[in-house]
């Protein structure tokens, strides 16, 4: 990796692969191949899914006759399990690490062979069935980062359950929203979780949630923390207790699924109303991230794979426990964050396992500078030969310290855009492409990405604009679960024929993507996506609040956090105190990340006359920037 002379021919601030990184990627010539997938999108993918086993073979790769209703490798049978875990035990993988697990702690380390996670999967699997779950039916899994997640998530695909997971670091009021909507018989949970040395009580926020969901018949709980939990007869069951049991023996049949059968749901917020839950499939969810991660990160094998998402998230979905798996690598879960006990807690893992390649979020990275190098320099991270970035845009003095104190100058960054929605990678490099610091560079093969005005023009280069996707992609979302309208009215209708991200964007002429934001009301804090309009409604379920509006604004860290406006009921006046409540109740109902920063009391909410809250302005207002068009607001 150098800044070469090369830096002439692109504009900016370029990093050239250097000559070793040529020589080890699986994949020399980018263009070549961006050019055949150009020209060829299902001869693409058919050589992608060729590559992994197929009770029976697609009849056709892609069937468009229904956009927005896309099929992928139609008439084919497949299972994704079979893939990531099946598929291997006949290989030398049998005995190679699947899954490598570290407690918060450091005290414990649990590792499972591909061999191991069959067993363990099928386990499970065969207590799922006992608890009368069948094919097509919604499990919530609701835990911390321990192995049993992955084993809950892929026994569910064994089986043919439609898992949803739902990140642990929600609370009361999202998971209850969500195990309504799904309408789950079954949620796997823990009694606790750690985070920072704390116990989070995550079966009594299930006790109180489900006091709401009137679907759900059992709930497994994994044991993690020991501490008192309530158990209700007949409904509770402690995990180990059904291990004992005869039906929970290491073999169960793998499910054969069709392609385009559910594999999992999983809820991601969007500008409007409750959150959306996502839905994706078998065969072309498998082929996605089996495909992006191998050509992305030049995944093999051989790779101590570790991506530090949690796996409530799609990013831990897709890349800590399917794609690494159905490529057969070895993925790191560890259960605690980057700075507990010390802020080099991180890089002591990479050095204890040998981390190969690692990914992570920028606001990781921003916050990790601020304890400055001697934490990472205390380690070696010599194993490293690639770094990831994902969930925001990097700030290029962020990017420029991950490349140099951790890369050592040497690991190339993998700058992936992508959503809940797309399953897998969208805009993303190789090893071998130039990076720049910021760039995610260009869509992945078979993608076309393109910048559009209002009225869905292409707008010049270099000036931004509303990022689509003109193509259709195998690991793409096939609806919202339950609701076939929203989704094309959501991702299909602004601009026909193409896929609408939500997100704005520029090119440089070197055909480089910049991402600058949600265009809409999602607000990312930390990386993850939060919607303002589910922070709202938990501050209007206060007493004293009438009404409410939240807004993302910059954070030097977060990246954007949240703000929060108020409008008391009469009775209620003004104070710190109730300030600080509010942002309390809100973190109690909806989970700590969505704390806001602040909670500001208003006489009045700017509205347009039609009475919907324009966050816009308050957005301006907040920053000191000219507030725009007001034609529609109120007064
Ligand atoms: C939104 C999707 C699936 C990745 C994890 C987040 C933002 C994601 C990048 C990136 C700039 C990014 C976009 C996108 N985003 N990756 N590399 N550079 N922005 O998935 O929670 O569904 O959020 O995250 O705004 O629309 P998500």
């Amino acid at each position: 990796m150098a800044k070469t002379s090369k830096a002439k021919e692109m504009e900016g601030d370029v990093y050239y692969p250097s000559e070793q990184v040529i020589a080890q990627a699986r994949l020399k010539d980018w263009d070549a191949l961006a050019e055949k997938a150009g020209k060829d999108l299902e001869g693409f993918w058919s050589d992608e899914a060729s590559e992994l086993e197929w009770f029976k073979k697609w009849d056709k790769v892609l069937d468009d006759s229904n956009k927005p209703f896309y099929k992928w490798f139609v008439g084919a049978k497949t299972n994704i399990v079979h893939n990531a875990v099946d598929r291997h035990l006949n290989t030398h993988r049998k005995n190679q690490l699947a899954l490598i697990w570290e407690s918060e702690d450091g005290k414990q380390e649990r590792t499972f062979s591909y061999f191991a996670m069959n067993r363990e999967v099928s386990r499970m699997a065969n207590i799922i069935k006992a608890m009368g779950v069948q094919k097509g039916e919604r499990v919530t899994i609701y835990m911390g980062r321990v192995p049993e997640i992955v084993f809950a998530m892929l026994a569910c695909a064994k089986i043919g359950a439609i898992h949803s997971v739902v990140f642990g670091g929600f609370s009361v009021d999202s998971l209850q929203g969500r195990i309504d909507d799904s309408e789950s018989k079954l949620v796997i949970t823990c009694d606790g979780s750690y985070q920072n040395g704390k116990i989070v009580e995550l079966k009594n926020i299930v006790d109180e949630a489900v006091k709401r969901c009137p679907s759900v018949e059992n709930i497994i709980v994994v044991k993690r923390t020991g501490q008192p939990v309530n158990m209700e007869a007949g409904r509770d069951h402690w995990y180990h207790d059904m291990c004992a049991l005869p039906i929970a023996n290491g073999k169960c049949a793998t499910e054969v699924m069709d392609a385009e059968d559910p594999l999992f749901i999983l809820y991601t917020s969007g500008s409007t109303g409750k959150p959306k839950a996502i839905l994706h499939t078998h065969g072309g969810y498998m082929v996605g991230t089996y495909s992006t991660l191998k050509y992305v990160f030049d995944i093999n094998d051989k790779d101590r794979w570790w991506c530090t998402a949690d796996p409530g998230w799609i990013t831990g979905h897709s890349y800590i426990v399917y794609g690494p798996m159905v490529a057969g690598a070895t993925s790191m879960l560890f259960e605690g964050g980057p700075t507990f006990p010390y802020p080099n807690r991180w890089w002591q893992v990479v050095e204890r396992y040998g981390i190969t390649v690692f990914y992570t979020a920028p606001t990781a990275i921003r916050g990790l500078m601020r304890f400055g190098e001697a934490w990472p320099n205390k380690h070696d991270l010599s194993s490293l030969r690639l770094l990831g970035s994902v969930g925001e845009p990097i700030n290029p003095e962020a990017w420029k310290w991950y490349f140099r104190v951790i890369g050592k100058d040497k690991c190339p960054i993998m700058d992936t855009w992508w959503q809940t929605e797309t399953g897998a990678f969208m805009i993303a490099p190789t090893p071998v492409v130039p990076l720049k610091p910021g760039s995610g560079t260009r869509p992945f093969f078979g993608q076309e990405a393109e910048i559009v005005d209002e009225q869905g023009n292409p707008v010049p280069d270099d000036t931004e604009g509303y990022l689509t996707l003109k193509n259709p992609w195998p690991a793409m979302l096939r609806t919202i679960y339950g609701d076939d309208a929203r989704y094309v009215n959501q991702y299909w209708t602004k601009y026909p024929g193409r896929y609408t991200t939500g997100d704005s964007a520029k090119r440089d002429k070197d055909g480089y993507y910049w991402i600058i934001g949600r265009v809409d009301d999602v607000i990312k804090v930390s990386g993850h996506r939060l919607g303002t309009a589910e922070v709202e409604s938990a501050l209007v379920s206060h007493p004293a609040v009438a009404e409410a509006a939240a807004i993302g604004l910059p954070h030097e860290v977060k990246g954007q956090a949240i703000h929060t406006f108020v409008l008391l009921r009469s009775g209620f006046s003004p104070s710190p105190e109730l300030a600080e409540e509010l942002r309390q109740h809100v973190s109690t109902h909806m989970g700590p990340i969505a704390r806001p920063e602040d909670v500001k009391f208003l006489d009045k909410l700017p509205k347009t006359r039609s009475g919907k809250i324009m966050r816009r302005v308050l957005k301006a207002r907040a920053q000191g920037l000219p507030e725009g068009d007001i034609s529609t607001l109120e007064d």
